[in-house]
Formats: C-alpha cells, structure tokens, sequence
C-alpha cells in the first residue's frame, strides 16, 4: 500500500523558505536594532567562550540587568534557555497530581501542556468574549481546594488584552489570601502602555516569568527565566536543567539588548503601535473579519474570519504558500475558539506590512467557505 502523505509542515516550509517570509506568526519582533548584540557575540565568539563552560549560577551582570530592568531589587534571578524552560521548571517544583492551575483559553498552551506533565490540570476561563480578561471574580469563584497556581499572563497571548492595576492587585491578594502561586508570565509586557506588576503586592508567592525573546528581538538565541523571592525561587530552582549553565552566546546576546533597551525600546513600541492601527484600518473593510481586542497591549492580536466562514488553518496555509506571508492559526492557541481566529505578529518593517495588508484580502477570497460560520461567543463578565 503507498504511504499516505505527510501532512504540510507549516514551520518546515517556513524555515526553508526563511528569507522570502514574512515571519508574523510567533510574536517574534523584527525591529530591535542589531548591532550591539552582534558585536558581543562576535566578542564572545572570538575570545572562543565556546570552548569553556560558562559561569554555572549565570553572569551576575545579566542577572543584575535583568533585576533592573523590573526593579524587583529583593528576588533572585534564575537564567533559562527561554522562559519556556522556566516554565517547565516550575511547573514541575511546583505542582503535582491532582492539582489545579486557574488559567485561560485561549492561553499560551505550551504552559498548560506543562502543567499536565506535572500530573495537574488547568481550569480554562473563556476569554475569548469581552472583557477578555480574568476578572478578580471570576478567579474567586474558580478556586477549589485543589488550586495551587492562578496563571496571569499580562499581556495575553493570542489576544493582546492587558490587565488593570486593579485587577493585577486583586488577583494577587485573591492568590495570597488561598496561599496559591501566583505565576505572571510577562513575556511581552514592554509593549503594554501602562504594565503592573504582580509582584509588589504578592512577593512571597509570585513567580514572574521574563524573556528577551519578544522585546529584545531575541527569540533564535533562546534566554529567558524567573525572578523570585529566595525561598519560592529555591524551591524551583532544584529543578535547575542547565546545571553547566545557559549559552555563553545567549548571555553576552542579552546582556548587549538589556543594556540597550531603555533607549531602543520606544521606537520599537512606535512602529509595532503604527503596524497595528494599519492593520486595524484595513480590517474596517474585509467584510466577515473583526478584531476582537484592539488595540492590542502586546505585539500580536487575532483576526476572527468565523462570520466570513474560513478555515483558519486553510487560510493560513493560502497566506504562506501563495503570498509567502506567514500567519498561525487558532487551533494552537485555543481548544474552544481556535476554529474563529488567526492570530497575527506586527513588531515588523513597515514593509512586511505593506505585504500583509496586500495577500491578507486576496487569501480571504481564495479560502471562503471552507468552514461554516460561527456565532460570537456571549460576552463573560
Ligand atoms: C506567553 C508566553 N510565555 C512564554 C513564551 C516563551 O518565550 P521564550 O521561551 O522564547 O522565552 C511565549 C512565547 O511565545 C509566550 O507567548
């Protein structure tokens, strides 16, 4: 019997086609300048740092930096090839079977996947309605004696929704008075116009979740981590993978971009701002689309086609394959309404745009009706 064929590897034909992409489908941020932090890896490179291990516990001066740059001066700074090793770290020091772990759909699910390794389960809030946030409320009444961890991912990911200060407080005093962690991912927090912390108000329970992979521009070089309060941050750390250490190349990378960013950063925040309203301008006119969350607080948002009856996934594949423009569909972000949406990156040249806003029309066209039309969820509270 002849095989089957393998099913299309979006990622596979992305990667082989790297430099014909227009790459907006993993947040990834195209606008951070270059320079600085090739100069230190070229350095790095040349004094052949590759050859010895590096500083186990991490350069100080890149734990430093990354303490500054959220003025949390009392946690420890823990370095990973990512915040996504972070994250498998702590949901694995910090959970186990039968727990439970209040977060969201749509989500970031690689965090949930992880929580499920933990032998634990995530409780799922719809947010895919208005106000397209947890609401202090609505984490209230989820709590269960089997709670351990409240997930606060601000900004969200796919959505772009961020949270007030109130909320942000209310949640934390919400997770403290359970005794629950409180984990606050804050991955593209640098795009928010106004961010609060959770820490502040819950630093004993509060893991907060960091990452130069979306503001830095960094996301090849894969560093990231967590800041802590000695004790929590102890408790996680025993699950340490990278005993030798991250990526001498990773560290000198990060070091350059966090000594940059302050200065880098605004410009950076302008052109995602202007790419979004562009977007948002043309969207007026696609008849059958709409953004549920704008504008966004992070360096992506979804574009729901449900009531125009496409395929996200059908439409994404049209986007990549005809106008080489890469997009990432809802079914990797939400198992309740990753049918409605395709979510889209814009930290990129104003040119990548241009290519969007022309293939985006055309590929609606080309793939409507490959679904049924769906009804808008009922707004949450
Ligand atoms: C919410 C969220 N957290 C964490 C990560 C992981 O980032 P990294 O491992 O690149 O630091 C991502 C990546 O997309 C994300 O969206």
């Amino acid at each position: 019997m002849p095989a089957s064929p393998a099913p299309f590897d979006a990622f596979r034909y992305a990667h082989d086609h790297y430099h014909e992409t227009v790459w907006m489908s993993q947040n990834t941020n195209h606008l951070f300048p270059t320079a600085g932090v090739e100069a230190a890896v070229r350095k790095a490179m040349e004094e052949k740092r590759y050859q010895g291990y590096p500083y186990a516990p991490g350069d100080p001066k890149l734990k430093a930096l990354v303490r500054t740059d959220f003025g949390l001066p009392d946690t420890e700074v823990g370095l990973a090839s990512g915040g996504t090793e972070a994250l498998y770290m702590l949901t694995r020091a910090l959970l186990g079977p039968g727990d439970e772990v209040i977060a969201s759909d749509p989500s970031y699910l690689i965090i949930h996947k992880f929580v499920e390794l933990a032998g634990a389960r995530t409780v799922n809030l719809p947010l895919y309605a208005p106000p397209n946030r947890m609401t202090p409320d609505r984490v209230n009444e989820a709590i269960t004696p089997r709670t351990r961890m409240v997930l606060l991912i601000d900004p969200l990911n796919p959505l772009g929704s961020g949270y007030p200060k109130e909320d942000v407080r209310a949640i934390a005093e919400i997770a403290k008075d359970h005794k629950l962690v409180l984990l606050n991912d804050t991955t593209y927090r640098d795009f928010s116009e106004s961010h609060t912390l959770a820490h502040p108000f819950y630093p004993e329970g509060t893991v907060t979740v960091w990452s130069v992979s979306k503001n830095c521009g960094l996301a090849g070089i894969r560093m990231g981590g967590l800041l802590a309060r000695k004790e929590l941050y102890d408790k996680i750390w025993r699950f340490n993978t990278n005993d030798l250490g991250v990526n001498v190349f990773a560290q000198a990378a990060a070091v350059a971009a966090l000594e940059e960013k302050p200065k880098a950063f605004p410009s950076v925040v302008r052109q995602s701002r202007e790419n979004q309203r562009r977007i948002h301008e043309a969207a007026q006119g696609w008849k059958g689309v709409s953004l549920p969350v704008y504008p966004s607080q992070g360096n992506m948002f979804v574009l729901d086609v449900a009531e125009r009856g496409v395929d996200p996934e059908a439409l994404q594949k049209e986007l990549l394959l005809k106008h080489g423009v890469f997009l990432r569909a809802g079914n990797y972000l939400s198992p309740g309404f990753g049918k409605r949406f395709i979510r889209a990156s814009f930290s990129n040249v104003p040119k990548d745009i241009d290519r969007f806003l022309e293939a985006f029309p055309l590929a609606l066209e080309a793939t409507s009706g490959t679904s049924p039309k769906l009804v808008a969820p009922a707004a949450g509270r």
